[in-house]
């Protein structure tokens, strides 16, 4: 029977897809959202996810056999980070529109084919940046909108990664820069995306550093994976994915078909991303921001201050360490430089990333939602953080600062 539910489809049925595509929207937005397909090539994984989810999605490894039968609205894109582009593309051809997983792309070439189908076909591209839908990010947002501390010159925005998850990123393909684009793509796509955002101007200039001090070939052993590695007893990051029904079920099974394996040696002597990451950025309305990504720390969370002409708003973000600290709520500190000082509680909400993704999908599925402090994010605010990444990986290569504008015709000074 037709209903004017909005017709979902996901392609990538890994955990993101399942979980918080499938699963969390299915439970949340059911009233607005129904899914009609589901494709990964992974027959085993297409599967245990099916089994997972409500409703009788068409099902398929061919995502041209899906799209064709299932007939979707909206395509969202839960695959490896650099497939995203040719399956935006096609999506976008075919007159559907998309919702990506972050980063949109891992390439400037990506993103620009991205922007060019979306104004060729005049359908539309959401990157999921669920991030800006955290209660904190959308207080620093209106407190920065509001002038409290004058024209916004300075930020300092530093990102831990703690050894559980940190770690997980040199588990898997996010490991290989040919596939994530490095951390500065894959992870830090949301804190540039949050900074593109806060800063309200574009990114313009990138000098960065990076290294690789703990994972890969720093792991004085090694073997290919956690499931039956004789240094167990031993290894720092030893993980067993099999204490996890949901991993065990989506992963273990279907690693058969295609060798893929959640639980791979994070001390694999060709993993080529950096763990250890620093960069200047200079933005095009003049803000200088230092920033600095680290998958190695005893905690999980960000320190965040911006400087301006007449104040500093400081934020610690605790979300995991081995010590007291506030829980479920952020402080952020606004401070004046008439010696004004304002303490502002902020409460996470229930759902994934503080609340972020349930607002988040609410704002994608609610027909008409109000969006005043434009926290959903197109094509373009997709290509801007990952242009910063890639301007950053660049950077690190050729030791010089890297001009946004060498990679995109797009970004430069007047075409914010
Ligand atoms: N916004 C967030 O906070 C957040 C969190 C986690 C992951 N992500 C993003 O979500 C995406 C998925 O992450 P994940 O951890 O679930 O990854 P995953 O590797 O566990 O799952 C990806 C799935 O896509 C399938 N796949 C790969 N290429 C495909 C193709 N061309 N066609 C069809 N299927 C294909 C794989 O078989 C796999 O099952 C990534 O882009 C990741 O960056 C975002």
């Amino acid at each position: 029977m037709a209903t004017n539910k909005r017709r979902m489809a996901i392609v990538g049925t890994g955990h993101r897809g399942t979980g918080t595509w499938g699963r969390d929207v299915l439970e949340t937005q059911s009233d607005m959202v129904e899914l009609v397909g589901l494709t990964d090539l992974n027959s085993g994984r297409l599967a245990a996810a099916a089994a997972r989810l409500p409703g009788d999605p068409v099902l398929s490894t061919d995502l041209d056999t899906m799209l064709k039968q299932s007939d979707p609205h909206t395509l969202v894109v839960c695959t490896r980070d650099d497939t995203h582009a040719d399956i935006i593309v096609d999506a976008l051809e075919r007159g559907i529109d998309v919702i990506t997983e972050k980063p949109m792309a891992t390439t400037a070439e990506d993103c620009e084919r991205i922007l060019a189908a979306e104004e060729r076909t005049g359908r539309k591209v959401d990157v999921a940046f669920n991030y800006r839908f955290a209660p904190t990010s959308r207080k620093l947002r209106e407190l920065l909108a509001s002038g409290r501390i004058g024209t916004l010159t300075e930020v300092d925005f530093h990102w831990y990664l703690d050894t559980r998850h940190g770690a997980d990123y040199f588990r898997r393909w996010h490991a290989y820069r040919r596939h994530s684009g490095s951390l500065f793509v894959h992870k830090a796509t949301h804190h540039f995306d949050l900074l593109n955002w806060w800063i309200d101007s574009d990114p313009d200039q990138v000098y960065a550093q990076g290294a690789l001090r703990r994972y890969g070939r720093n792991g004085t052993f090694r073997s290919t994976r956690c499931t039956g590695c004789p240094h167990a007893g031993e290894c720092d990051f030893y993980f067993d994915m099999h204490a996890n029904e949901w991993l065990e079920d989506l992963y273990e099974a279907p690693s058969s078909e295609d060798g893929y394996v959640r639980d791979a040696c994070v001390f694999r002597e060709d993993i080529d991303i950096w763990d250890t990451m620093t960069a200047a950025i200079g933005y095009a309305n003049g803000v200088q921001v230092s920033y600095s990504l680290n998958a190695y720390m005893p905690i999980e969370g960000y320190h965040v201050a911006f400087n301006g002409t007449h104040g500093r708003i400081e934020c610690r973000m605790y979300e995991k360490q081995a010590f007291d600290a506030p829980k479920g709520q952020d402080e952020i500190l606004v401070l004046g430089t008439d010696r004004s000082v304002e303490r502002l509680v902020v409460q996470h909400g229930p759902g994934g990333h503080f609340g972020g993704d349930p607002l988040l999908h609410a704002s994608l599925f609610t027909p008409d939602a109000n969006d005043p402090l434009s926290q959903r994010a197109g094509a373009r605010a997709g290509a801007a953080s990952v242009l910063t990444g890639v301007a950053a990986a660049m950077s690190v290569d050729q030791k010089r600062p890297v001009k946004i504008s060498e990679l995109s015709s797009r970004f430069g000074p007047d075409r914010g």
